[in-house]
């Protein structure tokens, strides 16, 4: 069964699409279809050995289809598609938009949405994935796909949007504090290479460490932390600047802006 090559239409393959398609075409298991609008975008999805299609001929050619477009544009894709859709198992990864919002356009199919991360770009995503139908082989033809591409969790749809705040967004929040440690590294004299370099060191090499050793941030903190020192002089000045107070709001307005774009379309129903 998992040697048996799945056909999957990705439809709208732009950043995340193209990721996507990337991360499972060296596995072989995939006979990969794409579709773009621009010019631009169809030479770049031929770029990636992939054929491009138009939407209904992907959809038509293909038992799993994943939609990678913008919120705004679901809506189009999915009434040029739907009556391609019966039997088909029809994942979309756009945030913001309900399992309920696809169902009217997919009568007799099986429909998911994942949240996975750019981090696919490594292999290295955490998707979070929701359905409600119960067809376990279907489930685990999802599964099997969004695994190729780093971790994967189960979860109740209500908590997509935390998901696309934490996770979705995440890797441009962690880029900014990884921006920001560069700078500090500069800005206590060490070249610009080196400071990334030692940044992104300390990054792996605290997760590794956290991963590795079960320990919990704060066990890892008590191991640095020496009274009167110099780690205890940078924890006060970062709580000082409202640190962990700061990331945490900034979370939660992403979060409010996914609720905001699922209100729009539970609005629409
Ligand atoms: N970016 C992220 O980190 C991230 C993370 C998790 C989830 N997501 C979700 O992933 C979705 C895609 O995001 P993205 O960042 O990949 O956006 P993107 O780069 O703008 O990609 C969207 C693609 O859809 C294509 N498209 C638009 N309308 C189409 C149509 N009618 N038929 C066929 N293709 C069409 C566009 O083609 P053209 O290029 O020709 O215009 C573009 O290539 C969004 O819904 C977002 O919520 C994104």
């Amino acid at each position: 069964m998992i040697n048996q090559k799945v056909k999957v239409a990705v439809l709208g393959a732009g950043k995340m699409g193209k990721a996507i398609i990337s991360s499972l075409k060296p596995f072989g298991y995939y006979e990969i279809y794409a579709t773009a609008r621009s010019k631009e975008s169809i030479e770049e999805i031929k770029k990636l050995g992939v054929e491009a299609l138009s939407n209904i001929e992907a959809a038509k050619e293909s038992e799993v289809i994943i939609i990678s477009v913008k919120p705004n544009q679901i809506d189009q894709v999915l009434e040029e598609v739907s009556q391609y859709l019966t039997n088909k198992i029809v994942v979309s990864i756009v945030a913001g938009v309900p399992i309920k919002w696809i169902n009217r356009h997919v009568r007799e199919g099986y429909v998911y949405r994942a949240m996975p991360n750019i981090n696919i770009l490594s292999n290295g995503a955490i998707t979070a994935l929701t359905t409600n139908n119960n067809e376990e082989e279907k489930k685990k033809i999802v599964e099997n796909i969004f695994r190729k591409m780093g971790n994967v969790v189960w979860v109740e749809e209500k908590l997509m949007d935390a998901f696309t705040a934490l996770s979705g967004s995440g890797p441009a929040f962690v880029c900014e504090i990884i921006n920001a440690f560069v700078m500090a590294g500069v800005a206590c004299g060490l070249s610009k290479e080196l400071s990334y370099k030692t940044t992104l060191e300390l990054f792996e090499g605290t997760i590794r460490t956290l991963k590795t050793k079960s320990m919990s941030p704060s066990d890892v903190e008590d191991l640095v932390v020496t009274p009167g020192g110099t780690t205890i002089r940078g924890i006060i000045r970062m709580e000082r600047g409202k640190l962990k107070y700061t990331i945490v709001e900034s979370i939660k307005e992403a979060y409010e802006r996914a609720k905001e774009i699922s209100k729009n379309f539970d609005a629409l129903k």
